[in-house]
């Protein structure tokens, strides 16, 4: 398994988790306009609510109590008139909350993209990709949620809290003092439970990820998981994950669940306690009968905000542990955070002549993978890299297109330091067929064109002739416009192989760097795609990886890497008459 969660710790404390909330509103800054309408129609529907219970009072004192009956019809259609307007203020709210929401969440999963399509392989190498997927997911579902409903909600809760305390206190303060006696009770209790309840919905969070990782990785391997017969320890490790979630949720859960029944109960003892009181005040002290209706009514309102705030603080602080780890990887560094401010551009394009100056390089700064490389290509040459597997003839490709910086040593392109020139157009001058090949969903006209979207539908045809791929696609049903699964799943290895192979055509660069392309196809094939390649390596500047030797004899230069170091290189004549290592490769012998 992957390493987990190595480049993200997650904070932790309350400053944090201001600073994470500030900047999640710092989103909703642009729209401003209609945040402040939703505003007024949150306060007009709390006026509405908390109002017209306080008609009560008028309308037992003043129609019911004297039995007038038209006043009382009345009385009851403007209450109607205030509960209708304010449900469609609250509706109108919804709306314009849903869709600032969405925009919003919209933007940040933007954001969360375009700011993954900087970072470096390194990234993508060292986090788990389920995981990752999960921030695109629970993550931003936790974030939407809170931007559409819970914030509004939490803010209107608050306002209906302190509209109900002042006619509470306004009707009669003896009472009022009698209801907040418990109040601090409740908050009590509610802080306890949010503060349990917030800690296991940072874990559920996190294990969701952990989880998801997981399942992304048993879904891609399922092949090797099935041809080792690990299906039963599979479904055990997982078991594990999903133990753990279950575990963590359930505490989670019954945190938050806890709260309703609890205040609940409290409520209820309150709302006696209250009615109480309130008699003995009627009959002694003369509070009207209205006043203590419209009382009771509120002492019973009273603690829903309170509990629902504490509910609504749970989904918040779930949310921040989501936006948090959002934020996380928008923070990243990304790859050229320190590249030169003006970049080579080459104007006139790439020529292909690549130097490596005594290069080290290691995944890990430790553990020097490449150790002292020198080489010189010349333009149009083609230089070939054997060595025993590990040796670091991969990673050698990987430093050229700077998808990892060397750590010593400099690696000039025409001339001039990698480090100067644009990546992109580093990258333009480069066409890698990689060991693991990767298609995209999409027709294989579409695969062919990656490379270089505006090449015609012949020149696509051109590539795949050159290729070796032609005559296979055209046996394909649907030819250049069948629709290929993720990754090229309904394709052979060897097709595979073919079609990446003509996506470097295509995409027509002066360096080319082939590693293994050829390892996967029938001796047939393989003779074609030789043809090809000679082809396509005619005029460009050529690298090689190949453990078949018979396909690198004609190499300008080979190269033999051991552990990170060139021990030997020359031609082909000229190795096997020096009689070292690629002498032995190449004749089977073995030391
Ligand atoms: N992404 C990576 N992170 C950390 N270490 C890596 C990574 N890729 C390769 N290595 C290590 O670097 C060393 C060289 O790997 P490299 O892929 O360059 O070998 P190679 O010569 O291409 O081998 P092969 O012929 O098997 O393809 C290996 O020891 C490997 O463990
Ligand atoms: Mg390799």
């Amino acid at each position: 398994m992957p390493p987990k969660d190595k480049i993200y710790p997650t904070p932790k404390n309350p400053k944090e988790t201001k600073k994470v909330l500030l900047r999640l509103l710092s989103y909703l800054s642009k729209e401003k306009k209609l945040l402040i309408i939703v505003f007024f129609l949150i306060l007009i529907s709390i006026a509405a609510n908390v109002g017209s219970s306080y008609l009560l009072r008028p309308i037992i004192n003043d129609y019911i109590m004297p039995g007038n009956i038209p006043g009382l019809i009345k009385m009851l259609f403007i209450l109607g008139g205030i509960y209708i307007t304010g449900i469609i203020a609250s509706l109108i709210q919804y709306r314009i909350l849903n869709k600032v929401g969405g925009r919003t969440v919209a933007k940040l999963r933007a954001d969360l993209f375009s700011k993954m399509e900087t970072l470096p392989i390194k990234f993508f190498d060292t986090n788990k990709h389920g995981e990752l997927m999960s921030r695109y997911t629970n993550d931003m579902d936790r974030v939407s949620e809170v931007l559409t409903e819970t914030l509004s909600d939490m803010f209107s809760n608050i306002l209906s809290f302190i509209g109900i305390f002042i006619l509470m206190v306004y009707i009669s303060p003896l009472l009022t003092l009698t209801t907040i006696i418990v109040f601090p009770l409740m908050v009590f209790i509610a802080q306890k439970v949010v503060k349990k309840s917030r800690k296991f919905f940072k874990g559920q969070q996190k294990v969701i990820g952990d989880e998801n990782g997981y399942i992304e990785e048993m879904i891609s391997g399922q092949k090797v998981i099935k041809l080792f017969s690990r299906e039963k320890i599979a479904e055990e490790e997982f078991d594990k994950y999903n133990e753990e979630l279950r575990g963590i949720a359930e505490k989670a859960q019954l945190y938050s669940g806890m709260m309703m029944p609890l205040m609940q109960n409290m409520n209820t003892l309150n709302f006696v306690f209250v009615t109480i009181v309130g008699g003995l005040l009627a009959i002694f002290k003369g509070l009207d009968i209205g006043g203590l209706a419209a009382f009771l009514q509120y002492s019973r309102q009273f603690g829903r905000p309170i509990n629902e705030i504490a509910n609504q603080y749970n989904t918040l602080q779930a949310a921040i542990a989501g936006a948090e780890r959002i934020f996380n990887i928008i923070d990243q560094v990304p790859e050229n955070a320190n590249d030169t401010k003006s970049p080579v551009k080459f104007e006139n394009g790439i020529k292909g002549e690549i130097i490596f100056n005594d290069i080290y390089f290691g995944y890990n700064p430790e553990e020097p993978v490449l150790k002292g490389i020198s080489l010189h290509a010349v333009p149009g040459k083609k230089i070939a890299l054997v060595g025993a597997t590990g040796a670091g003839k991969t990673t050698i490709f990987n430093i050229m297109p700077r998808f990892y910086d060397a750590q010593e040593g400099e690696i000039l392109v025409d001339g001039i330091s990698q480090d100067k020139i644009d990546r992109s157009i580093l990258r333009k001058s480069m066409a890698i067929v990689l060991q693991d090949t990767h298609l995209f969903t999409g027709t294989v006209m579409e695969n062919i064109r990656y490379g270089r979207p505006e090449a015609t539908d012949n020149e696509v045809i051109e590539a795949a002739k050159l290729a070796a791929a032609h005559s296979f696609i055209s046996r394909l049903p649907q030819g250049y416009q069948t629709e290929l699964n993720d990754d090229g799943s309904n394709l052979s290895q060897g097709q595979r192989q073919l079609l990446n192979i003509a996506r470097a055509a295509v995409a027509d660069p002066p360096v080319l760097l082939l590693d293994e392309a050829t390892s996967d196809v029938d001796t047939r094939t393989e003779i074609l795609i030789q043809k090809g390649m000679d082809k396509l390596m005619e005029g460009r500047t050529s690298f090689v990886i190949a453990h078949r030797l018979s396909t690198v004899q004609n190499a300008d230069e080979i190269l033999v890497l051991e552990n990170g170091k060139i021990i030997e290189r020359g031609s082909h004549a000229e190795l096997l008459a020096k009689k070292g290592k690629y002498y032995n490769l190449y004749t089977g012998q073995f030391d």
